[in-house]
């Protein structure tokens, strides 16, 4: 099996780890991928936005299977696009269609599909431009902290939860009536605030079949305790000790299959990842979004736990067959610490040269923004290296991290050194 991998992050490095481990790879490519995955695989220059290039590489390289790691191509309508070629009528792609990314792609149809299928979530409106002052009147009338949520996709930034009403109106206007993220805010979800505990679920789905993926829970917040700004994800934990069975099956009760179901009425043929972004209040699960790939850094400590052939998982998902697949996960906790630049969420500094690769033990790294120069390997973004490790529980998993995470060395380096602390107290 010839398989592109599209995206450059370390969601992408772990898939491609776990796919070389496969008997039935016989050549990976990852576009445009980083120093990482090129140690592994062969990184190709390709944008994952340039469908064209991709199309003609697929041809050109006899490509069997894509897997589209980033939500921006989802979006876009890379599978649309691909699906017009008749040569490529035998592709796998592990990607939903353009309708099927419309979950991650717009808050608004991602809150309406959950609306019309019963599946829990917060209490909501949608407004535009044309009824801003009933916007500022929803506002007015609704409890603090309140949520305001682009439509469309703002790069994680999208979604700002003020605490007082004067600043919840001037963040309405300004995305309401100033574009502060152009199109994507155009219209504006505002919803309820849900108090709880978040985590994410993942499934993958043929269109007809899914498997349920081990869950797992990412720490956003830059300062250790949960505090400080928000950013793509500072490390991850799977499994999660509040998400026991009967929390597992009132979240499939309720959600997946609600969700698996609802796309079908919809005429959705969807193959690929759904991520579940949950909260858990009081002991029920809601939805905070959907997105239509993995996460980052979930990846790096959900696809460890997995024991089973990646490879043949996705030709499963190919052959709608997923129901012949028997999902087997370690029982083993995986954490992830992820390796940020100095700065980092704020503005930093790249192209800082990273050492100590050699002495990392019992532990993968996987690479996130990182680039290789003359042999040597460079930071090339603000998260830079996921470190994960395994061990009986999150405390013997998080040591081997943070030592492994002591063990690189790049000018500015910083790491939060208490994930998963909220469950060793
Ligand atoms: P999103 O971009 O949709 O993942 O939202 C970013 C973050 O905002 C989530 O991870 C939550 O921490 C928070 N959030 C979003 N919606 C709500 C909500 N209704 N109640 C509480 N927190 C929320
Ligand atoms: N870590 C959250 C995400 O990938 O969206």
């Amino acid at each position: 099996m010839k398989i592109l991998l599209l995206g450059s992050g370390g969601r992408e490095h772990a898939l491609a780890w776990k796919l070389t481990q496969s008997k039935k790879l016989t050549k990976l490519y990852v576009a445009p991928g980083n120093a990482g995955t090129s140690q592994v695989a062969e990184n190709i220059d390709i944008n994952v936005n340039d469908f064209q290039k991709i199309e003609q590489f697929i041809i050109e390289n006899a490509i069997e299977m894509l897997i589209v790691g980033p939500e921006e191509p989802l979006v876009k309508g890379l599978r649309n696009y691909l699906q017009k070629n008749k040569d490529l009528e035998k592709l796998i792609m592990i990607a939903p269609d353009e309708n099927g990314a419309k979950l991650e792609g717009s808050k608004d149809f991602a809150k309406e599909f959950m609306q019309k299928n019963k599946i829990p979530t917060a209490q909501y409106q949608t407004f535009t431009a044309e009824n801003y002052t009933e916007a500022i009147k929803y506002i007015q009338n609704h409890n603090l902290p309140i949520v305001l949520k682009a439509d469309g996709l703002a790069a994680g930034k999208g979604v700002i939860i003020p605490t007082d009403y004067q600043t919840a109106e001037n963040t309405l206007k300004m995305m309401l009536l100033e574009n502060k993220f152009g199109e994507a805010s155009k219209k504006v979800v505002i919803e309820e605030f849900l108090e709880g505990i978040e985590l994410s679920m993942f499934v993958l789905t043929d269109g007809k079949n899914y498997v349920l993926l081990p869950e797992a829970k990412d720490y956003k917040r830059i300062g250790e305790g949960d505090k400080g700004l928000n950013t793509g994800g500072m490390g991850a934990i799977s499994p999660v000790p509040f998400a026991d069975n009967a929390f597992i099956e009132k979240v499939k009760n309720q959600i997946i299959l609600p969700t698996l179901e609802g796309l079908k009425n919809e005429n959705i043929d969807y193959q690929g990842f759904i991520f579940f972004g949950l909260i858990n209040v009081k002991g029920n699960p809601f939805v905070i979004e959907y997105n239509v790939r993995m996460g980052d850094p979930e990846t790096e400590v959900v696809i460890p736990r997995i024991k089973n052939d990646l490879v043949e998982i996705f030709e499963a998902v190919g052959k709608r067959k997923l129901n012949e697949i028997n999902i087997e996960i370690t029982t083993q906790t995986a954490t992830t610490v992820m390796l940020v630049a100095g700065g980092y969420p704020e503005q930093y500094e790249k192209g800082k040269e990273m050492t100590g690769f050699e002495n990392l033990e019992n532990v993968l790294a996987f690479h996130a923004g990182t680039t290789l120069k003359n042999n040597t390997i460079l930071t090339s973004g603000g998260r830079v290296l996921a470190v994960t490790a395994l061990g009986a529980n999150i405390k013997e998993a998080l040591e081997k991290s943070n030592q492994g995470a002591n063990q690189i060395q790049f000018e500015g380096k910083y790491f939060r050194k208490d994930i998963g602390f909220e469950f060793l107290l």
